[in-house]
């Protein structure tokens, strides 16, 4: 759609135009998979804070406690489907993103030992070459995946399972969904910050919007998805042998 708009200009012969390509990145199942899971996130966060906080209790009691609890395992239950959806519709996508989460390199380490002078002082060459996802996106997805079997887990238990269970069962059940809330919610600060306010980072809500990024921001950012292991790692080892000489001299 983007790249339509640049050759049209471009046809209409239009001097001084900056030429993007765009390369696929999400798939539309991705985009609403993401979307979905952010919006039912949201209800299921702000639901469950109500729940948690003792300073929030008189609006858990009642018949606004009854509504906050229904609306919590209603956004529970979309919250659940999404993923279910995807690994239905696109089995094959759904593995690869889950390997590439969860494949940890040597360029992970170098990742954070260069995260403070790349993000907070933008010296890209402190950068380690990265896959499809960076080493925060990998983390940031690992948390939420592991959350959410822990909220699923124990949600359900605590769904069904209230006036069965034991109660010691049942409160560490709700000592363990609340951990995974404080964590996740920690977790999905970082991740809007970094998406959406890091001035570096601002090809990646563009992905997720329309499911393309720059080949220049893959260059840069995803060398290792974009130009394959052998050519990131020949660059990478280039740039660092070309630093070490600038050092010493
Ligand atoms: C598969 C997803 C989930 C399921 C099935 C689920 C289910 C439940 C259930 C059944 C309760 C008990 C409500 C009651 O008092 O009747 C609950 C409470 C709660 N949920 Fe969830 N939930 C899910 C996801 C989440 C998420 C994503 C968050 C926050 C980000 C969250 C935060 C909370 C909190 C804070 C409570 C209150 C626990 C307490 O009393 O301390 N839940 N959830």
């Amino acid at each position: 759609m983007i790249g339509n708009k640049v050759s049209r200009v471009e046809q209409a012969g239009q001097a001084g135009v900056v030429r993007i390509k765009w390369i696929p990145k999400y798939s539309a199942m991705e985009r609403v998979f993401h979307w979905g899971h952010t919006v039912t996130y949201f209800a299921l966060a702000l639901t469950g804070m109500i729940l948690f906080f003792p300073f929030l209790q008189p609006i858990a009691q009642g018949e606004s406690g009854w509504l906050i609890r229904l609306t919590h395992r209603a956004a529970a239950i979309a919250y659940g489907a999404f993923p279910l959806i995807y690994v239905i519709l696109e089995p094959r996508r759904a593995w690869m993103s889950l390997k590439s989460v969860f494949k940890v390199s040597r360029y992970d380490i170098d990742w954070v030992k260069g995260m403070v002078p790349y993000y907070m002082f933008g010296r890209h060459d402190a950068m380690a070459p990265q896959d499809r996802f960076n080493t925060g996106e990998k983390l940031n997805a690992a948390v939420i995946i592991l959350g959410s079997v822990v909220f699923a887990v124990t949600g359900l238990i605590m769904w069904f399972g209230k006036g069965i269970l034991p109660i010691g069962v049942f409160q560490t059940m709700v000592l363990l969904h609340d951990i995974a809330m404080i964590v996740t919610v920690c977790m999905f600060i970082v991740h809007f910050y970094l998406a959406v306010l890091h001035p570096l980072m601002w090809a990646g809500l563009v992905s997720m919007r329309f499911g393309v990024t720059s080949a220049a921001y893959a260059q840069e950012h995803h060398a290792l998805w974009y130009y394959g292991p052998e050519k990131a790692r020949e660059t990478y080892e280039a740039q660092k042998a070309e630093q070490a000489a600038g050092q010493e001299s």
